[in-house]
């Protein structure tokens, strides 16, 4: 059966993947209206099914079911929260879409139904998009709005003047009836990023947005809804996330007859977009999965379909990297820098990054953000003497740049005090002393490109971190005094559209995301961005949150961990270093401290378990992620595991922060093996039959005492 499906006679379709369905029908009105979208049915079974009833029959005030649209537009009598609302040239803002036809696009490996629409009166053609992919259970959706009068000089006032929408999401999800709903989603801060929280949703409308331009580490621009029943293991979880990286809005929205509708797309409320005639705006992609498999299915098929369709270079080992902020933070010089690199290879490190400070006059923050020339007195012949003498070690040169900002004090913004955001009569808020450039300007963009291409092609630069530190105040600047919110726009398609354009200059180029630790991580950062900045905070008990967050979503292979020296520098905690490791090892590891501090004993140490990582790490980087113990309890342990994709081998990692009242720890019951084989303990040589590890579990043997943890790594016999 092909992934897309038509039934003419009831205008109903069926988009399949391997997992799920999802069927919609555009009904007598030529509104598309949801039927289902859960575990798998035939075209057949979905033709089959009733329209949901619609409860303005019965009162004049309950008026159209909010909940089950597919794009509930502002106009009629709808009045739930709507994915479309706009405002004609005239004044009129109610929309009368009428069915325009349709294209499926059958592709190897998947296909795209578009549904058009066009307004019953003005010069509107609204476009949704449908995509699905044969080998993941995620559907992409999009919408389209063009302005279709061809009167470009047509002034407001006339009805062929220019659209504002007010909002246009991206799509617009229902669910199934459930008797309750429970939302899983991230709350954050700077240096706590990610933070699961999972609640019984309120009746109403329940908001996750960021209005800071970026996609922000307050709240995460994913969704998961599942009925309350749901575990790791088992259940229905319905889930959604958005590829944007600016401001966003997500709506979710439980009506007193407790139906369950979700709206998302870019944006925050209040920020408009005008269609001139002729012109056409696309919405970024949200996707939505559907699985059968529980919390754990649900963030295995996430992974799964990241590497499959956003990751830039999913089949890549990441290296284990060494950066030196936390070593140095501004005081960067020469020598320091190669005293690190020549310690860091002594490990195995294999990519050394040097991070802030190595520019202009940046001895602090306060100065010298913009002005991307080598600080003479650090670096009195540039940086090829470092590029050089890291790359003599045998490992890869990293470099961090901040390219969005500039601080006040710098010679570019003395050149272009009119490059940043600003409005006039209006302060420029300062934030960490630095202003956000206005990359929604072309030639700020160009400038931007030009430095970036010329640093990375005169230098042998094989990697950027590239950082985001503040967001935006004072947004005004666009490019179109007569549309003011399209800088919003703008501003992150051409961030994309840099980060593009350096990645085809140079193919062997790899791009770190971060923005203050975890500030900017999203579908579309994944897309183009090799791996992420998990969080500032590198303390290795707040870590193990922090990753458990980011990885409900994101595929461990993106999420970056350091081990750090202690006592830590955003906890004031010191962790043995084992455990720091292995905090770390369960990410893509990378180093941070004053290694020509560290003991020789240490440095010994952290050879030997760099050593091991490169033993394991095909599993953290490439494997199905299962949570055996989420740390949400201090005193209880911590487990993930990584198995192969044909169950062959897997990793086990578990930590006990803290040993209460000498209890023994219960053996840890493993999932994802064959249980039929056989899998040796490589460190132990025990041989373990699967069923007995699925059913009976493994005994971590973890040391004595607090900070204890463990990592096996199991081997198909
Ligand atoms: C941000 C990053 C850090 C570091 C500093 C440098 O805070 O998250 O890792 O690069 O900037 O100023």
């Amino acid at each position: 059966m092909p992934a897309i499906s038509f039934a003419p006679a009831s205008r109903t379709w069926l988009l399949r993947t391997p997992g799920s369905a999802y069927a919609l029908r555009v009904d007598g009105d030529d509104v598309p209206r949801h039927l289902h979208w859960g575990e798998p049915l035939t075209l057949d079974q979905a033709d089959s099914l009733p329209l949901p009833a619609d409860l303005s029959g019965f009162n004049g005030f309950e008026g159209h079911t909010p909940v089950g649209e597919e794009l509930p537009v502002d106009g009629g009598s709808r009045f739930g929260a709507p994915s479309l609302q706009l405002r004609f040239a005239d004044g009129v803002r109610a929309l009368e879409p009428v069915a325009d036809g349709h294209s499926l696009t059958e592709q190897p490996t998947g296909a795209t139904l578009l549904l058009h629409f066009r307004d019953r009166h003005y010069p509107l053609r609204i476009t949704l998009g449908y995509q699905v992919h044969d080998d993941s259970d995620v559907i992409e959706r999009w919408t389209e709005l063009t302005h279709t009068g061809t009167d470009s000089e047509a002034g407001d006032g006339t009805e062929q003047g220019p659209i504002t929408v007010l909002r246009a999401d991206s799509a617009a999800w229902s669910l199934p009836p459930r008797d309750d709903y429970r939302l899983s989603h991230t709350t954050g801060a700077w240096a706590a990023e990610t933070q699961l929280r999972r609640s019984q949703l309120s009746y109403g409308e329940t908001v996750l947005t960021s209005r800071r331009g970026v996609t922000g580490h307050h709240a995460q621009p994913w969704a998961m809804v599942d009925a309350g029943d749901a575990d790791e293991q088992h259940g229905q979880v319905w889930s959604t996330a958005l590829a944007w990286s600016g401001s966003w809005r997500i709506t979710l929205q439980r009506t007193a007859d407790n139906a369950l509708g979700l709206s998302a797309g870019a944006g925050h409320e209040g920020l408009t977009v005008r269609l001139a005639p002729g012109a056409t705006h696309s919405t970024p992609r949200l996707a939505g999965l559907y699985s059968g498999g529980g919390f754990g299915g649900t963030s295995r098929s996430w992974h799964a379909h990241i590497r499959a369709h956003l990751l830039p270079h999913p089949d890549e080992t990441r290296p284990v990297l060494y950066n030196s902020w936390e070593a140095t933070a501004f005081a960067v010089t020469l020598e320091g820098q190669q005293q690190l690199a020549a310690h860091a290879a002594a490990l195995g490190v294999e990519l050394f990054v040097m991070d802030d400070g190595w520019f202009g006059a940046r001895r602090n923050d306060r100065a010298g953000l913009g002005d991307w020339t080598p600080y003479a007195g650090a670096f009195p012949d540039g940086l090829q003497p470092l590029v050089d003498s890291v790359h003599g070690l045998g490992m890869r040169f990293g470099l961090w740049v901040e390219p969005e900002m500039v601080n006040p004090d710098s010679d570019l913004y003395r050149a272009h005090p009119d490059w940043v955001l600003h409005q006039p009569n209006r302060r420029r808020t300062e934030l960490r002393h630095q202003l956000v450039l206005n990359l929604a300007r072309p030639e700020v963009a160009e400038w931007m490109y030009d430095w970036l291409t010329r640093l990375v092609g005169d230098h042998g630069i094989d990697y950027l971190k590239w950082d985001m530190n503040r967001p935006f105040t004072e947004a005004g600047g666009s490019a179109d005094p007569d549309d003011p919110d399209l800088l919003w726009t703008d501003y992150v398609r051409h961030y994309y559209q840099v980060v593009d354009r350096l990645r085809a200059d140079h193919p062997a180029l790899r791009i770190e995301a971060c923005s203050s630790g975890g500030g900017r991580v999203d579908l579309g950062v994944l897309a183009r961005h090799d791996q992420v900045w998990t969080s500032d905070n590198t303390d290795a008990s707040d870590r193990l949150v922090i990753q458990d967050g980011y990885a409900q979503v994101y595929p461990v292979r993106t999420m970056a961990a350091w081990v750090t020296d202690v006592p830590n520098q955003q906890t004031g905690r010191s962790i043995p270093l084992r455990f720091r490791f292995h905090s770390a090892m369960s990410g893509v590891l990378g180093l941070g401290g004053e290694l020509d501090r560290w003991t020789g004993a240490e440095l010994k140490e952290a050879a030997e378990l760099i050593a091991e990582y490169r033993t394991i790490r095909h599993l953290v980087q490439h494997g199905a992620l299962y949570r055996l113990r989420p740390p949400r309890s201090q005193n209880e342990l911590t487990a993930v595991q990584y198995t192969a994709a044909d169950a062959a081998e897997a990793v086990v990692f578990g930590w006990l922060e803290q040993r209460r009242f000498g209890r023994p720890q219960p053996p840890l019951r493993l999932a994802g093996l064959d249980r039929d084989a056989r899998y040796r303990d490589r460190r132990s040589g025990a041989v373990h039959h699967g069923a007995v590890l699925l059913e009976h579990g493994l005994d971590l043997e973890l040391p004595p005492g607090d900070w204890a943890s463990a990592v096996v790594h199991l081997v198909r016999v």
